[in-house]
């Protein structure tokens, strides 16, 4: 038996699992999160964004009150689930992150280096940034999910997504689609939703960013994006790279319509 053949079997086996016993646990884990949602932790770190917002900061000494999120300048209400977007000034999509990132460094002169220095939360802790994007997200709570698709590169980019999404390589010859391609599939008791459909990418979008229990920090779509290549054994992408935005405006327009959940729980 040649590697990929024995690769591709170990991994049927993995996701066919002893799927009775995992989906009660996943059942569980459901109603805990259900219950932990209201009463969620990443309202802190939404508060910790909103006064980031709004505080006079860098050596510009400015806030991000004058932030553009595409809806005009200090609009935050609705952006979130505008996003990805074409910005003109930057005659690009950005994703919500990107875009935060952006205003921090033109509106308050951080400098780029700095504040990707540390680009996720861990032990260390949760970023400014971080804590920004959660703030805006929590503004889209209960929002429909409707990421423009009017402007060319919009379109382009949407493409790009999925192109990338369905793009095998690697030592295991994964795609996104191998293991978010198709309904009903799971890893280590997790559920991998099913991307290419309405209600599967709403799970992959509805729920970031999220509070990480096991750590206690608020992880973003971005950090997501970062793990499953690395589970894909891709290298990872450079942070904020146009890789990511366009895997994120993929997930994002197929979930349109969906509800937007606002920052979420994660174990
Ligand atoms: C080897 C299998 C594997 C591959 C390949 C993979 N992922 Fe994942 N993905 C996972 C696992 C495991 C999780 C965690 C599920 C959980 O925690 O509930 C996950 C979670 C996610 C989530 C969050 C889902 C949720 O319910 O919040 C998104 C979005 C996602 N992956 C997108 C992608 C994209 C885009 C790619 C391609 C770059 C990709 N994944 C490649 C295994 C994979």
């Amino acid at each position: 038996m040649s590697i990929r053949p024995m690769l591709a079997a170990l991994a049927g086996s993995l996701f066919a699992g002893t799927a009775l016993a995992q989906s009660a646990v996943s059942e569980e884990f459901q109603k805990f999160r259900d219950v932990m949602e209201e009463d969620n932790p990443a309202e802190l770190f939404e508060m910790r964004g909103e006064e980031y917002w709004k505080t006079p900061n860098g050596p510009k000494k400015a806030s991000l009150e004058q932030c553009d999120l595409g809806l005009g300048p200090g609009v935050v209400k609705g952006a979130y689930v505008q996003m990805p977007r074409y910005f003109a000034d930057v005659d690009q999509v950005m994703d919500a992150e990107r875009r935060v990132v952006h205003c921090m460094v033109t509106l308050q002169g951080i400098p780029y280096e700095e504040v990707v220095k540390q680009p996720f939360s861990n032990d260390k802790g949760t970023p400014d940034h971080v804590a920004v994007v959660t703030y805006v997200a929590a503004q889209s709570r209960g929002m429909k999910i409707a990421a423009p698709q009017g402007h060319p590169k919009e379109r382009e980019i949407y493409r790009i997504g999925k192109e990338i999404f369905q793009f095998r390589a690697g030592p295991y010859d994964f795609a996104c689609s191998t293991c978010h391609g198709a309904d009903g599939k799971r890893i280590r008791m997790q559920d991998l939703p099913n991307l290419t459909k309405p209600e599967g990418a709403a799970k992959g979008v509805i729920g970031w960013p999220g509070y990480r229990m096991t750590g206690g920090f608020m992880l973003t779509s971005q950090w997501r994006m970062n793990d499953c290549f690395r589970q894909q054994r891709f290298p990872e992408p450079k942070y904020l790279s146009d890789t990511v935005t366009a895997i994120l405006s993929y997930m994002t327009v197929n979930a349109s319509g969906q509800l937007y959940r606002g920052p979420g729980i994660k174990r």
